[in-house]
């Protein structure tokens, strides 16, 4: 049986009051806000301010939002405290049974309290069928990478895609979820 995620304690830290929900249409503003901050707190050191401009007004668009959220076989989540977004998740299942985590951010203000954790543990619950999950994380986003590694996953690949250099992670989901949650 799995513990309520909303009530779970990590550590002695209540993660309590942050809620995990499907987004809604009305959250896209938000959820764009929030890509915008803390792409530019991640990558501006890395990629320079210009350029992550340029990338989040082609990537994080409303529009491209709003086609992501529609799509199907898909998990577009966001995490809130309050009526506050302050954690965005995006997965889907491009080549069943792998699933893709395309996105998982949370705002400056609110990383290191398991919320990332969290994040990634529901989209894994709402893909029960997958049994590997797969992402991709710029080679020299250090907190990104330990975050994947502390969470099991292994470096499969190193690729290029859109010009930025990145790592392939990837791990195996069988029977890996109640682990992750106790
Ligand atoms: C990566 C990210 C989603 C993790 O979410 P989070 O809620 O901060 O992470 P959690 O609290 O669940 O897990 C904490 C772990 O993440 C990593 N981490 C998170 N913040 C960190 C920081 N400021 N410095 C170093 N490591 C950090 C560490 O491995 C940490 O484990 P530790 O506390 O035992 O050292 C979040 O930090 C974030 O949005 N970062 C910027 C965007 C990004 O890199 N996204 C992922 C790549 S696409």
């Amino acid at each position: 049986m799995f513990r309520d995620p909303a009530a779970w304690c990590y550590r002695g830290e209540m993660t309590s009051g942050v809620r995990i929900r499907p987004a809604t249409h009305d959250d896209l503003g938000a959820v764009r806000r929030l890509l915008v901050e803390t792409w530019h707190d991640t990558f501006d050191p890395l990629l320079g301010r210009e350029r992550v401009t340029e990338i989040t007004d082609r990537w994080h668009a409303v529009n491209v939002l709003a086609r992501q959220l529609e799509a199907p076989d898909s998990s577009f989540l966001v995490a809130e405290r309050g009526s506050e977004v302050i954690g965005h998740a995006l997965a889907h299942v491009p080549h069943p049974p792998i699933l893709v985590l395309a996105r998982l951010y949370v705002r400056p203000a609110f990383q290191r309290q398991r919320i990332g954790r969290r994040l990634l543990a529901a989209v894994t619950l709402r893909h029960p069928q997958a049994s590997r999950i797969r992402l991709t994380v710029e080679v020299d986003n250090a907190k990104g990478v330990s975050f994947y590694k502390r969470n099991g996953f292994a470096v499969t690949a190193e690729v290029v895609e859109d010009g930025l250099r990145g790592l392939r992670m990837e791990k195996a989901l069988a029977g890996g979820l109640t682990a992750d949650l106790s």
